[in-house]
């Protein structure tokens, strides 16, 4: 019997192959990109991607369940890793563990995913000790946007790279299995993923990290802007128009429905 990969399956990868990871936030993305990833973040980036916020402060633990049921039931075998929305889990380590048993009972998913580093240590040893598989997530941590004053790069300053290396470390003494790297410089990833037990995934910190992770639509081109550090692999926002722009010339023009679209009183097809 094939089974879905796990936590676990992740946390074993430390320095080998590297693992390959998208989000989706729907049934069908999740069925296209379940047999290459190794799993597949429901990120609240579908605040964003979905929803048209400016930051993904707005998005709720219900958005986050909605999404993470929809991925389960479009995927079969990747570890499927949902997002804890801001405000679900930085007032104590009891709210966050009672949320994250929300999305595991209610989703099926296999792991939750939280921003912060040596403060929130506490909370993820909490939680891993109580059966929670909790990814990390430290650097640009997007839910912090109003206390950042806006979106960085971090490690540029010495203060900044130790910061990183002490969040990092705490939250894989924690617990973690996997730490999400986003926006830091190449010397403080690589020497994160050097020292740190934990799986790190890079989004924008370079190729030093023990694997990757996009958002599917910037990879894919279906949004106009991606940041730096996107390669959009795939250009769909052009095949969109293309299609949308064919079919609109072709109800115009009355080209469709053409015969083969249209039901006749009897049946002719078998
Ligand atoms: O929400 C998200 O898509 C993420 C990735 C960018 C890591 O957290
Ligand atoms: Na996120």
């Amino acid at each position: 019997v094939s089974r879905r990969l796990t936590a676990v399956d992740i946390a074993r990868r430390k320095g080998g192959e590297k693992v390959v990871s998208l989000t989706a936030y729907h049934a069908h993305t999740a069925g296209i990109v379940d047999p290459y990833v190794d799993f597949i973040l429901v990120g609240d980036s579908l605040g964003n991607v979905m929803h048209g916020l400016e930051t993904t402060v707005p998005v709720t633990l219900d958005m986050m369940i909605l999404q993470g049921l929809a991925v389960m039931r479009g995927s079969k075998r990747a570890l499927v890793v949902v997002d804890m929305p801001f405000g679900s889990y930085e007032e104590s380590p009891q709210q966050a563990f009672h949320n994250a048993a929300r999305i595991l009972k209610e989703t099926g998913a296999g792991a939750v995913k939280l921003e912060g580093g040596t403060h929130m240590a506490e909370t993820v040893a909490f939680m891993t000790k109580r059966g929670v598989p909790v990814m990390g997530h430290v650097g640009l941590t997007p839910q912090s946007v109003n206390t950042m004053g806006g979106f960085r790069v971090q490690g540029r300053s010495e203060e900044g790279q130790k910061a990183l290396e002490d969040d990092a470390m705490a939250i894989s003494d924690a617990g973690a299995f996997a730490i999400v790297m986003e926006g830091i410089v190449e010397p403080v990833a690589r020497r994160i993923t050097e020292k740190v037990p934990a799986v790190t995934i890079g989004i924008g910190a370079s190729p030093a990290c023990d694997g990757q992770v996009l958002v599917l639509e910037d990879m894919l081109g279906l949004n106009e802007w991606v940041p730096k550090f996107v390669q959009k692999f795939g250009s769909l926002r052009a095949h969109i128009e293309e299609a949308v722009t064919a079919y609109a010339e072709a109800v115009r023009e009355e080209r469709f429905p053409g015969p083969e679209h249209v039901y006749q009183e009897t049946k002719k097809e078998a």
